[in-house]
C-alpha cells in the first residue's frame, strides 16, 4: 500500500515538494511530484466524482524562534508507569517554562491577563501550578470557568489523571445539570453560567482562593456578566486572586475593562500553516468538506484531519457520508477514523478523540466551533474551513432568538487555521475564496451579550441585588433595547414588579436553572397541582438533543411508532411526558426504548434534570402533586409560555400573536405527523428555528381563551385593535379571539426605575 508503506523521508521530501509547487501559483490537493501525482490520480479518482482545486494564497504563521523556546528537553526519561509519563508530558508543555513567572505575578497582582496559544497548557496546568503553591490551602478552591461543557469534563478529566486522583475527588467539574464534584474538591471545573450560579448563594464567592475566567475572548454571555460580577467582588476582596485567559490577542482589552491589569504572554509552539481558498465560491460546503478530506485522505502525507461543521446534525449527516463513500474500498485507501465532536456528544465517545491515531490509520475529526479553542487535539495537520457556525441572533424589537448558520470572523478562521500548525507545519483548506475571506468576514465575532435575549442574565442580576441594570459594568454594554424586553417579559412573566423589582415568583424561578419562561411554567405547575407532569415535560424539553430516533432506513417504522405518542392530537407537550412516563413505567428500560425508536440517552439526560429538577422544588416549597387533567397541565404550561403563541392565518401559516411574525409548524411536530390532521387555530410553541422557513418547534393547541385568563396584563379578549397586528381586521372576530393588549406599563417610565 504506496501510501501507509512510504517512509518517513520521502515524505517529508515529497511534503517539500509539493509546497514548492504550491509556492509557484496554482496549488491543488496533489500530493507529490507531477509523476506521482499522475499515478495518485489513477489510483484514487474512483473515490469522488468531483475534485477541488484550491489556491494558496498565505503562509498564516510563520515559523516561529519561540518553538525552541518553549520546548522543554526532558532528556532520556523512561517513565516506570503512566503517571511519571503524564509528569514529563507535563513539562513538555510551553506555559512549563513559564511556571515561577506566573507564580510571582500572581503573587504580586490581584488579575492578571494570560494569553497564549491554544494548547499551551493554560487550562489544564495553571490551576495545577496554584494548587502547588498553596493556594488551595485551608480548604479554599480554585475555580476554572469554561464556556463550554464539554470543555469542562474533559478538561477535569485530564486533570485528575495528571494528579492521579479520581475524578470528581480532589478534580472535579460542575456543568448545568451534573455536579461531579465533592467535598474534597480543591479543583474546580465548570461551565461560566455555573459560576454565575455560585454567585447567588455565596456572593462574594468566599470559597475560591483564585478564579480562573478561561476561553475569555469566547466573550459568552455568562464570561461577560462574571467579568463584571467578579471586578465587583476583587474591590472588597484583596485577598481573591483572578485570571483571565484568552486565546487570542484581544488581551488589551480585558487589561483595560480590569484598571490596566497585568498581561502575561505565553508564546506558543506554532509551526507555518498554509493556507488555500477555493477558486470559486461551493454551493454546499459540506459536500465539498468531505470531497476535500477524502482527497486529502487518498493524496496527503500522515497527519490527521480537522474539519469544522456547524452542528451535531450536521456532523452526523458527514459521519454517514463518509461511511458511505468509503464502503467498499476496503484496503485500497488506508484506515480513516472518524470522530464527531459537538456539545451532546456522550461521555463514553468523548475519549475517542484524543487516542492517538493508529500506525498507518488517519484520523478525520469532525467538530463545532468547540474545536477553535477550547479543545486541543494533538496530531491536526490538516484543517479544512467551511466558514460557517452556528450562532445565536436576537432579534430586540420582536423578541425573536434563532440559531442560525452564519459567516464566521476573521479572528475565527485564524483559530481554526492555527490549529493546523500545533505539531508540524500544517495546512488549512478554506472553502471559500480569498476574496470572500477579505470582503464578507467581520474582524471579530460579536459578543454574545450583543445578539441574545437577556431574560435569564437580568433575572439572575435582580436576584444578586444588583438593580441598577444600565451602570452595570459590562465590557460592551448589551443594547438598551435588549435590556427593556428582558425586564417586559420578566414582568409579563410576573417575576418583577412595575417598579423591576423580583416578586417572590421571580424569587422562586431564579432557584431553577432553566430560561424563565421555563421556570415560569414550572413554579406556576404549582397552581395546577401538576409539578409532577410539568417538570417531567421540562425536563424533556432541556436535553439538547432530540428524543426521537428516526433513522433513515427505518423511517416507516419510527414514525408509526412515535404517532402512538400523538393519539388523541395531544400536542407535542403532552406527547414528551407521555413518552417519558411510559420510559419510566418500564422501569427506565433500554429495551423499551429501542422498540419505541426514543434515543436512550437523551431519556437518560432527562431523568437526570428531572430529579434535580424535583429537588429544587423542594427548595422552593412546592409540593409535587400529579394531575391526570391535561387541560390542566397544558394550562400550567401556557402560563410560562403565553408569549410564544400564534393564530393560524387563512393561508395556513401562523402569525404569532404579540410581535406579529409569520411562522409554521415545524414538519417534525406530531401535529403535522397525524393523518388528515386539521391545523389548530392557536397554538403555544416552545421556541422559533430559522432553517428553510421560520418554524415552531414542540408544537401544543391552545385555547385562546387560556390566553385572556392566564395573561390578562398581556392579552385581551376582543380589545383594543392593536395597530401592529396588521392582519387583525381581516380575522374573524368570534368569541374567544385574544388581541394584545396595550395595558403594558409604559417602557418610558419603567426604564427609569431600571
Ligand atoms: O488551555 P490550553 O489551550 O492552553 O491548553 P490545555 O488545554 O491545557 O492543553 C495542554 C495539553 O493537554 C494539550 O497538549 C493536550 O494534548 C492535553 N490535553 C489532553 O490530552 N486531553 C484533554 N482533555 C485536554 C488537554
Ligand atoms: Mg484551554
Amino acid at each position: 500500500d504506496d501510501l501507509n508503506g512510504r517512509d518517513k523521508k520521502s515524505n517529508q521530501f515529497a511534503e517539500q515538494k509539493a509546497w514548492e509547487d504550491q509556492q509557484i501559483g496554482k496549488a491543488t490537493l496533489k500530493f507529490g511530484s507531477k509523476n506521482k501525482r499522475r499515478k495518485c490520480d489513477e489510483e484514487y479518482d474512483f473515490v469522488f466524482e468531483d475534485q477541488i482545486e484550491f489556491v494558496k494564497a498565505s503562509v498564516l504563521l510563520e515559523g516561529d524562534q519561540m518553538i525552541a523556546n518553549g520546548n522543554v528537553d526532558v532528556g532520556k526519561v523512561q517513565p516506570s508507569h503512566q503517571l511519571d509519563k503524564l509528569r514529563e508530558e507535563r513539562k513538555t508543555l510551553p506555559i512549563y517554562a513559564f511556571r515561577e513567572r506566573l507564580l510571582q505575578d500572581v503573587e504580586k497582582n490581584q488579575v492578571l491577563i494570560i494569553v497564549g496559544e491554544t494548547g499551551s497548557g493554560k487550562t489544564t496546568q495553571i490551576p495545577q501550578y496554584l494548587h502547588e503553591a498553596g493556594y488551595t490551602k485551608g480548604g479554599k478552591k480554585i475555580g476554572c470557568t469554561q464556556p463550554r461543557r464539554i470543555a469542562a469534563m474533559s478538561v477535569a478529566a485530564r486533570v485528575s489523571q495528571e494528579m492521579g486522583v479520581k475524578l470528581g475527588h480532589a478534580v472535579g467539574y460542575s456543568i448545568r445539570f451534573e455536579d461531579c464534584t465533592s467535598e474534597k474538591t480543591v479543583l474546580k471545573y465548570m461551565t461560566d453560567g455555573m459560576l454565575l450560579r455560585e454567585f447567588l448563594v455565596e456572593p462574594d464567592l468566599a470559597s475560591y482562593s483564585v478564579v480562573m475566567v478561561d476561553e475569555a475572548h469566547e466573550r459568552t454571555l455568562s464570561t461577560d456578566v462574571l467579568l463584571g460580577l467578579l471586578k465587583d467582588i476583587a474591590r472588597y476582596r484583596p485577598d481573591l486572586k483572578l485570571i483571565i485567559s484568552s486565546a487570542t490577542l484581544d488581551a488589551e482589552k480585558f487589561s483595560d475593562f480590569f484598571d490596566s491589569a497585568k498581561i502575561l504572554r505565553i508564546p506558543g509552539r506554532r509551526y507555518p500553516v498554509d493556507i488555500h481558498y477555493m477558486e470559486a465560491p461551493q454551493a454546499d460546503y459540506l459536500d465539498a468538506a468531505i470531497v476535500a478530506a477524502l482527497q486529502i485522505h487518498v493524496t496527503q502525507p500522515p497527519g490527521d484531519i480537522l474539519v469544522f461543521l456547524t452542528g451535531q446534525e450536521e456532523i452526523e449527516t458527514a459521519e454517514e457520508i463518509f461511511k458511505h463513500r468509503t464502503r467498499g474500498l476496503g484496503t485500497k485507501i488506508s484506515e480513516l477514523i472518524i470522530c464527531p465532536i459537538y456539545a451532546n456528544l456522550p461521555t463514553e465517545l468523548q475519549a475517542k478523540i484524543f487516542e492517538p491515531t493508529p500506525e498507518g490509520a488517519r484520523k478525520v475529526v469532525l467538530a463545532t466551533n468547540i474545536a477553535e479553542t477550547s479543545l486541543t487535539i494533538d496530531g491536526i495537520k490538516y484543517v479544512i474551513d467551511p466558514g460557517f457556525s452556528k450562532m445565536k441572533s436576537y432579534n430586540p424589537r420582536s423578541g425573536m432568538e434563532s440559531l442560525q448558520v452564519t459567516p464566521i470572523s476573521k479572528a475565527s478562521s485564524m483559530q481554526r487555521a492555527g490549529r493546523a500548525g500545533r505539531t508540524g507545519h500544517g495546512k488549512c483548506f478554506r472553502l471559500y475564496t480569498s476574496y470572500n475571506y477579505d470582503s464578507d468576514l467581520d474582524d471579530t465575532t460579536v459578543p454574545e451579550v450583543q445578539r441574545t435575549n437577556l431574560a435569564n442574565v437580568v433575572l439572575t442580576l435582580k436576584s444578586l441585588g444588583i438593580h441598577d441594570l444600565v451602570n452595570f459594568e459590562f465590557m460592551d454594554p448589551p443594547p438598551c433595547e435588549a435590556l427593556l424586553k428582558a425586564l417586559e417579559l420578566l414582568f409579563a412573566l410576573g417575576a418583577l414588579n412595575k417598579v423591576g423589582e423580583l416578586t417572590k415568583v421571580g424569587r422562586r424561578m431564579a432557584e431553577f436553572p432553566v430560561d424563565p419562561m421555563l421556570s415560569k411554567m414550572i413554579v406556576a405547575s404549582d397552581k395546577y397541582k401538576c409539578s409532577d407532569e410539568v417538570i417531567s415535560i421540562a425536563a424533556m424539553l432541556s436535553t439538547g438533543s432530540s428524543i426521537f430516533y428516526r433513522p433513515k432506513d427505518k423511517q416507516v417504522h419510527a414514525d408509526t411508532a412515535r404517532l402512538r405518542f400523538h393519539s388523541g392530537n395531544v400536542g407535542d407537550h403532552i406527547a414528551l411526558l407521555k413518552v417519558y412516563n411510559e420510559w419510566k413505567e418500564a422501569n427506565y428500560s433500554t429495551q423499551w426504548c429501542y422498540e419505541n425508536y426514543i434515543q436512550v440517552r437523551s431519556m437518560k439526560r432527562a431523568r437526570d434534570i428531572r430529579d434535580q429538577l424535583e429537588r429544587l422544588l423542594e427548595r422552593v416549597e412546592i409540593k409535587l402533586s400529579s394531575s391526570n387533567d391535561l387541560e390542566a397541565i397544558k394550562k400550567a404550561v401556557t402560563s410560562g409560555f403565553f408569549p410564544h403563541c400564534a393564530r393560524l392565518q387563512k393561508n395556513g401559516s401562523y402569525r404569532t400573536i404579540k410581535h406579529p411574525h409569520t411562522a409554521h409548524i415545524h414538519p417534525s411536530s406530531g401535529i403535522m405527523a397525524l393523518e388528515h390532521h386539521v391545523l389548530p387555530r392557536c397554538v403555544l410553541y416552545h421556541e422559533l428555528v430559522l432553517t428553510t422557513k421560520e418554524y415552531m418547534r414542540q408544537v401544543t393547541e391552545i385555547k385562546p381563551e387560556w390566553l385572556v385568563e392566564i395573561a390578562p396584563h398581556y392579552y385581551q379578549l376582543n380589545g383594543v385593535v392593536d395597530e401592529d397586528y396588521s392582519t387583525s381586521k381581516k380575522m374573524p372576530r368570534g368569541k374567544g379571539r385574544a388581541s394584545t393588549s396595550k395595558q403594558i406599563p409604559n417602557l418610558v417610565d419603567y426604564s427609569i426605575c431600571v
